[in-house]
């Protein structure tokens, strides 16, 4: 990662929320209510809720800071600028505004009140009454982990479903839009647009000029936003200026089947891609949901280096199981109701798993899945015939916000729990263009590769070895991650293919992760140092790492001489890292006031191979006790922020629970503290539960590391599928 500047737009900062938990009578639910929420959110409400969170260019979300309705604000990309999606409802004739705050002149809709809201790993549900109805707004984000088709797909769901809440029946109709704010991040460039009706109806929008793999302010410049719904009786449609077809509705309570042709820029005259729908008479039970969905596409979607400097153009993978767009976006919306039970049964075992730990432990996770997954895309390529290679399928993953980096190892490295619980396969496909790439020996460095590409979505490697220098922090990770995989699926293909590469930069460890020569660690914020106790023992499980990988493939010497090497660094280590006291590790060798969270004890866990002795947990978990302010752990002694995932990745090596649960209620109390307006930042201050300047990292993916945390684990996606075979 690398800190790069951004416009943060300072909050207003508000009062500290007076947070209480209700237990509802003989429930386990805790709802969470403040002084300043005038809803019910369950599990709490966070810093920004997900709405649509696919892709890094299908990322909306509802800021919050003390809480912010779901139409008391427009939603935004992750970035902070917004993204149009209006929606209001007419009850009896009488409008209703519940999604956005688009303003119609010459018209008096109402506004709905929200009721509550509630977010699981998938989903966020608001419930907006509206008069005497209750509107039920669930926004789905699915996540596939077993299914690529359906991962790569970068669409979402947003399902209405209304109630009558006063014993009465009640006319109601439905309507809502987008703007053409969700294809660039440049309003003054011109978007063209179509409707095509069908037994879908579906609005496409695009820049009229597209640029291939070119980013502005973080939007992509290429590709097309889709708004779809199935057709059926009493849906009605409109694309035009957004007060013209929003007054539409709220005066007629119907649309008019009429196309806008007059292309312009996204803020000219604000075009809108407008759906309606009557329900008509609404009683006490809920009415059936009404679907739409919500995408992005785009292909080619990556363009990545292949041998000798040639580039390849990928694909989205599930353009391999569909012949047009329309057809993909068909099967989805009719695969709704399956959709949203798979998602219940994931949601469920997460939270079954979650809770294990506690119940401030799942609300993290439940927050934190999507904005994992939502940072990365699924790819395939073509052979020379054209036809899609089903053996070459690469997973793509953008670094976001710190900077825009590509498959960054030491954020794949925090974020790696998310892959290992819900598919290994997916952490292989993860590694796979990092190690491609360093096999075709363009990268000139002895060390692992920073990342796969400076902005994404561009993999074009490092050929001049001047990426950002993290020679033991990637080297260590890379092995690390590669037997884990290994472990976990028997999987030998990446160690018996790479074992050269592994080799290499074992052999770079052995020189340097004992003495780790003055150089950043994933933390590069905090800037660059000699001698890192926490990079000493990344390095140093890396070497440990190659001798179980040397003896998967049989090469016992090699297996032994690195076992030994490992294990007498571990001893001196000790002696260089350990304050004199015997309090505490130091943050870097002889620093006896320094010490640091050494969360990368957790490799040594998670591979099983306990080189570390019980006495180094046991003394850190006593140290941190005395050291956590309000909000966590300070990352070291050289400020008082820390990083979230971090904070969890440290509470998975604590031998104590309390101190184990001490960490995760800090980062829940920070991630609920009403004192910030963003996706879910990771880097954060531990005096005040403020944000620093990251947000919507996938690096949340480590928020998983209690469920992985030791090899023997056997990882909810094991738990998933036989439950899932269970109800089959
Ligand atoms: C919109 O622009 C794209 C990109 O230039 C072009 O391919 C497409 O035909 C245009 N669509 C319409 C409806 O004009
Ligand atoms: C398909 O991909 C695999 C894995 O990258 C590669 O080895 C193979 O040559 C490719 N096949 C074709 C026909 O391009
Ligand atoms: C790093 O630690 C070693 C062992 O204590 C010491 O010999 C060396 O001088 C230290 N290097 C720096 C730059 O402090
Ligand atoms: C063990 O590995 C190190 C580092 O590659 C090498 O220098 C040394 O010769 C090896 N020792 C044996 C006994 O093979």
């Amino acid at each position: 990662m690398r800190v790069k500047v951004m416009r943060i737009r300072r909050l207003q900062l508000m009062y500290a929320l007076q947070l209480q938990c209700i237990n509802i009578a003989s429930s386990t639910v805790f709802l969470t209510v403040s002084a300043a929420l005038t809803w019910t959110a369950e599990p709490f409400n966070p810093a920004s809720v997900p709405l649509a969170v696919r892709s890094p260019y299908l990322s909306c979300w509802l800021n919050q800071g003390a809480g912010t309705a779901l139409n008391a604000g427009w939603p935004t990309f992750w970035t902070g600028s917004i993204l149009g999606w209006a929606g209001y409802v007419t009850v009896d004739g009488s409008s209703y505004n519940f999604l956005g705050v688009p303003s119609v002149p010459g018209t008096n809709a109402n506004k709905a009140v929200q009721k509550s809201l509630k977010f699981t790993s998938t989903q966020s549900t608001f419930v907006m009454t509206a008069g005497p109805v209750d509107l039920t707004v669930n926004f789905l984000s699915p996540v596939e982990p077993s299914d690529l088709a359906k991962q790569s797909f970068p669409f979402s769901y947003l399902s209405l479903s209304a109630a009558s809440n006063d014993g009465g029946s009640h006319k109601v109709q439905v309507y809502t839009d987008i703007s053409a704010e969700w294809i660039t991040g440049d309003n003054s460039l011109t978007a063209n647009w179509s409707t095509s009706v069908g037994n879908i109806i579906t609005h496409q929008v695009q820049l009229a000029q597209q640029s291939l793999f070119t980013e502005a302010s973080d939007h992509i410049q290429q590709g097309s936003a889709f708004y779809s719904t199935q057709s059926a009786t009493g849906v009605t449609f409109q694309t035009g200026e957004d007060t013209v077809v929003r007054a539409q509705f709220i005066n007629n309570a119907v649309l008019l089947n009429t196309q806008d042709s007059e292309f312009r820029a996204v803020s000219d005259r604000w075009p809108v891609f407008a759906f309606a729908r009557d329900l008509g008479t609404v009683s006490a039970s809920p009415s059936p949901e009404v679907v739409f969905s919500i995408g992005h596409a785009r292909d080619p979607a990556i363009e990545y280096i292949i041998a000798n400097g040639a580039l390849q153009q990928r694909s989205s993978f599930f353009w391999s199981q569909f012949s047009s767009i329309a057809d993909a976006i068909s099967s989805f919306l009719g695969d709704y109701t399956s959709a949203l039970s798979r998602a219940n049964a994931f949601d469920a075992q997460v939270a079954k798993d979650a809770n294990a730990i506690s119940s401030d432990y799942a609300s993290i996770v439940a927050l934190s899945i999507r904005q994992g997954f939502g940072a990365t895309e699924i790819t395939i390529s073509k052979d020379a015939q054209g036809n899609f290679n089903t053996s070459d399928v690469l997973m793509f993953m953008k670094e976001i916000s710190s900077d825009g980096n590509v498959n960054t190892v030491d954020v794949i490295f925090p974020s790696w729990p998310l892959f290992l619980y819900s598919n290994p396969t997916l952490g292989k496909q993860l590694l796979l263009p990092l190690f491609e790439y360093q096999a075709t020996g363009q990268y000139p460095n002895a060390w692992s590769v920073h990342d796969m590409g400076a902005s994404y979505p561009k993999a074009l490697g490092h050929n001049d070895g001047k990426d950002e220098p993290m020679p033991v922090e990637e080297s260590g990770n890379m092995l690390i991650m590669t037997l884990s995989y290994t472990q976990r699926t028997n999987d030998k293909s990446l160690i018996t293919t790479y074992f050269n590469l592994l080799d290499q930069w074992t052999q770079f460890l052995i020189t340097d992760s004992l003495i780790p020569a003055n150089q950043i660690s994933t933390d590069d914020f905090a800037g660059s140092l000699a001698n890192q106790t926490n990079l000493a023992i990344k390095g140093i499980v890396g070497i440990k790492a190659m001798a179980v990988i040397a003896d998967l493939v049989g090469d016992q010497a090699r297996s032994s001489n690195y076992s030994s090497i490992a294990a007498s660094y571990v001893q001196q280590w000790q002696t260089f890292a350990t304050s004199s006291g015997g309090q505490h590790l130091t943050l870097s060798y002889g620093d006896d006031a320094s010490w640091g969270l050494s969360y990368n004890l957790l490799g040594d866990k998670l591979l099983g191979t306990y080189l570390f002795p019980t006495s180094v947990y046991d003394m850190q978990t006593k140290w941190y006790s005395s050291v956590a302010n309000s909000f966590g752990v300070p990352l070291d002694t050289r400020h008082t922020y820390t990083k979230s995932d971090w904070e969890i990745w440290t509470a998975g090596i604590v031998t104590s629970t309390s101190v184990r649960d001490t960490f995760i209620s800090a980062v829940k109390n920070y991630a609920s503290d009403g004192l910030n307006s963003q996706p879910l930042g990771d880097w954060y201050e531990t005096a005040n539960g403020k944000v620093e300047g990251f947000r919507a990292r996938p690096v949340v993916g480590g928020h998983l590391a209690l469920l992985v945390a030791s090899p023997t684990s056997s990882g909810g996606h094991i738990n998933f599928l036989e439950s899932k075979q269970r109800d089959d």
